[in-house]
């Protein structure tokens, strides 16, 4: 059976940074380890490094922590949990992806210029409330079309808009496109200070799947079962290639999925570990 699977399947390059990082701690004998949030949203993982003795807490747990190895997750924190860190003289490590903190930089450095900073996304999400804790001034998180319009920057500051990592860019450009149109009494919004901080690393996913599943006879899409990426990828793939399964692990193979199959294709979610990706791999290629 022939078998191609995707270069972009499973981890974005900061998750896989991330969770390495934690793997690494534990071959280095630190102890204990925190992470602020689980590293990431995949059972397997949290439960493999709760079992290798890794706990998951949250920012409110900081206080009253006195020892330890706190590791701030690729989602980042605001500067607050920063200093509280260091106040308490506890011990971290960043997995911030850079191109989160690149938005912290971004947001600090147009706060100090005294911006109101816009940022598109959803208020909820714990990068965004990291990215808020950056911003040293005034600051409105518009997560769709309703708000932008209702949207009115206070004193009449002038704008800087940046964007959560992972906010769709079709989304992001009509919402743009709404702040252009309106006109504000003392504030300008100058294309300059409009600044597209869209990680990638999904619509590359997405594409490659896409290209994949147009090529062969059989496509497996891996992923947790609530995963909402994963079930965009399998949507994306079922539409080129009629013969896709969405599975979670090796055991949801079966062989009837490969009647007639002799190509088969393979990607998988954002917060799909490679060794279950090399599992399925395998079996694909051996059992079937
Ligand atoms: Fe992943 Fe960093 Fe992009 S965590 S989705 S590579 S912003």
């Amino acid at each position: 059976m022939k078998v191609k699977v995707a270069e972009t399947a499973g981890f974005c390059f900061g998750v896989k940074r991330a969770v390495d990082k934690v793997y690494q701690l534990i071959e280095e004998g630190t102890h204990p380890i925190y992470t602020l949030g689980p590293i990431i949203h995949n059972e397997e993982v949290v439960t493999d490094l709760a079992a290798k003795g890794v706990q998951v807490i949250e920012e409110k747990d900081l206080a009253s922590l006195t020892e330890g190895t706190v590791v701030i997750r690729s989602h980042g924190v605001g500067k607050a949990i920063y200093q509280e860190l260091k106040e308490n003289h506890l011990n971290y490590v960043d997995v911030t992806c850079p191109f989160v903190l690149k938005i912290h930089r971004i947001v600090e450095k147009q706060s100090h210029a005294g911006k109101h900073v816009v940022i598109f996304g959803d208020p909820d999400h714990p990068e965004v409330k990291g990215i808020c804790g950056w911003c040293q001034g005034s600051y409105t998180v518009l997560k769709g079309r309703k708000d932008t319009e209702q949207f009115t920057p206070p004193n009449g500051k002038d704008i800087c808009v940046v964007s959560q990592t992972t906010f769709n860019y079709n989304k992001f450009k009509e919402l743009v496109e709404i702040l252009c149109k309106k006109r504000y009494d003392n504030s300008v919004l100058n294309m300059g200070d409009i600044l597209n901080t869209i990680c990638n690393a999904t619509e590359e996913r997405q594409k490659e799947a896409q290209n994949i599943a147009g090529e062969v006879d059989t496509m497996l899409v891996i992923g947790g079962r609530h995963s909402s990426n994963t079930q965009k990828l399998f949507e994306i793939c079922k539409e080129e290639c009629g013969n896709t399964y969405y599975i979670q692990t090796p055991v949801d193979l079966d062989s009837e999925m490969f009647h007639h199959s002799s190509y088969v294709g393979i990607t998988a979610g954002a917060s799909t570990p490679k060794k279950i990706i090399e599992e399925v791999q395998e079996h694909v290629r051996i059992e079937f």
